[in-house]
């Protein structure tokens, strides 16, 4: 995942040729789940209601940045049928995998933006997202690319902005250094506050957080992955 400069996406965007159903579903279905941001950009007064995104209002929005093969994503809208999920992802082939979830699952409380994450947060509301979750992000391990780090000083505060008082934000990552980096940036950030309380916490992935493709690569290749589970504290 990438954090900065602004208006760069360093990751790749196509990976192999689709199958033919999955191309059929990014014809046919992802048109009806895309979130689509008006240009220009909505200014403070006139940002997004995420809810206005679905077809029934969910008692909430979640958020995932990066969302990978998108099996996270449904589990949790599978999970959570009265919250509505959206996922960030400019992969055409992990857009693709996530549709097929959508399908196979019959998921009605799934939106889809098939792009860079920041300006979708940027285009919302404040305080309008009940949790984000943003898992294994490009590690980004030369010190020179540090920057482009999603979890850092730039887009802190954009997730800030949009997470409502007591939101969650999810971070994991199977990267020492990244590790290290995410929790010397959210625990400086005076609105989040991390909520372990011991090692078992970070440890051990809660059992309301399933797998991730790249945890099981992670787990696979012998490296050992963290999870961090940040409160975003009230407004005073
Ligand atoms: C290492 S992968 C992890 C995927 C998934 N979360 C998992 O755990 O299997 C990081 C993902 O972040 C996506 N990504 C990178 N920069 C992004 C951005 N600015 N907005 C949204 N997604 C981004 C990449 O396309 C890639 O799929």
């Amino acid at each position: 995942m990438t954090g900065a400069p602004a208006d760069k996406v360093f990751g790749r965007r196509h990976g192999r040729k689709l199958r033919r159903h999955k191309s059929a579903l990014v014809e046919t279905l992802l048109p009806r789940l895309r979130v689509s941001l008006p240009a220009p950009l909505p200014g403070p007064g006139a940002r997004l209601d995420p809810r206005s995104l679905f077809e029934r209002p969910p008692a909430e929005v979640w958020l995932e940045v990066g969302f990978g093969g998108g099996e996270h994503l449904a589990w949790q809208a599978a999970a959570h049928p009265g919250i509505g999920m959206i996922g960030c992802e400019p992969f055409v082939n992990g857009v693709a995998s996530l549709l097929s979830h959508v399908e196979v699952g019959g998921l009605a409380n799934v939106r889809i933006h098939d792009d860079d994450a920041r300006p979708l947060i940027d285009a919302l509301a404040d305080a309008s997202v009940g949790r984000c979750f943003i898992l294994f992000a490009d590690p980004w391990p030369k010190v020179r690319h540090h920057r482009r780090r999603f979890v850092g000083p730039a887009n802190l505060p954009r997730l800030a902005r949009v997470l409502a008082d007591g939101a969650e934000l999810r971070l994991a990552s199977d990267d020492p250094s990244l590790v290290s980096w995410m929790l010397e940036h959210t625990w400086r950030h005076p609105d989040f506050e991390w909520l372990a309380r011991g090692p078992a916490d970070w440890q051990t992935r809660p059992e309301d957080w399933p797998q991730t493709r790249y945890e099981a690569k992670a787990i696979e290749a012998g490296r050992t992955p963290v999870f961090l589970r940040f409160r975003r504290r009230a407004r005073p």
